[in-house]
């Protein structure tokens, strides 16, 4: 069986591992008020969120330098196609999520080195619309994360091939 490229590997894993740990903060940083004395959750959230975007682009960089593994032959034309487009929008998704939480910072007239000390007030001073694009953006990846992985458990299951070794890096 062939295999990604062990940074291939090694960006996907990473990719997931800050995407929970995102998703963590950035719900509990939901109910974050000013009054909250705090401001680490947000703080956190928001430097996880721009090293997310850092990986996320030299992932992308990566999958177009460096050659793919041959195509499942277990894996028929429409599935091919299905399963190209969700990886495609993954990808999509793994960079417009993180832009949209920047464009809460630009959308705020909050200068940028007050938010580093005060992220709070992002909560009261930032666009109800540019958070609103933030959380539908975040949701629509979580639900394209589930799909890719319904699709992986059916493979497996199906097909008894544990295509999880392809994408595992060698030791
Ligand atoms: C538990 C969760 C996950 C599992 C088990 C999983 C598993 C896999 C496996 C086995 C492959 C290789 C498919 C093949 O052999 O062709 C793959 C590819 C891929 N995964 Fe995941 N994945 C998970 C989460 C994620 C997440 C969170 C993302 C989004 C950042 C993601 C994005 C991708 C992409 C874009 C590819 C295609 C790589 C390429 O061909 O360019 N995966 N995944």
């Amino acid at each position: 069986m062939q295999k990604y490229s062990s940074s291939s590997a090694l960006g996907h894993w990473l990719a997931l591992l800050l995407i929970a740990i995102l998703f963590a903060l950035g719900l509990l940083s939901h109910g974050y008020s000013p009054e909250t004395k705090n401001p680490d959750i947000l703080q956190s959230h928001i430097f996880l969120g721009i090293f997310f975007l850092v990986v996320s682009v030299a992932r992308l960089w990566f999958r177009f330098s460096t050659k793919k593994p041959n195509e499942l032959d277990t894996v028929n034309k429409s599935h091919k196609i299905l399963k190209n487009s969700v990886q495609w929008l993954l990808y999509l998704f793994s960079i417009l999520v993180p832009l949209a939480g920047l464009n809460i910072i630009l959308s705020s007239d909050v200068d940028l080195e007050i938010i580093e000390n005060h992220p709070e007030l992002l909560f009261s001073q930032a666009t109800q619309l540019a958070r609103e694009y933030h959380e539908i953006f975040a949701f629509a990846f979580l639900f394209l994360i589930a799909f890719h992985l319904a699709g992986v458990v059916l493979h497996i299951v199906r097909t008894k091939t544990n295509i999880l070794k392809r994408m595992w890096p060698d030791a």
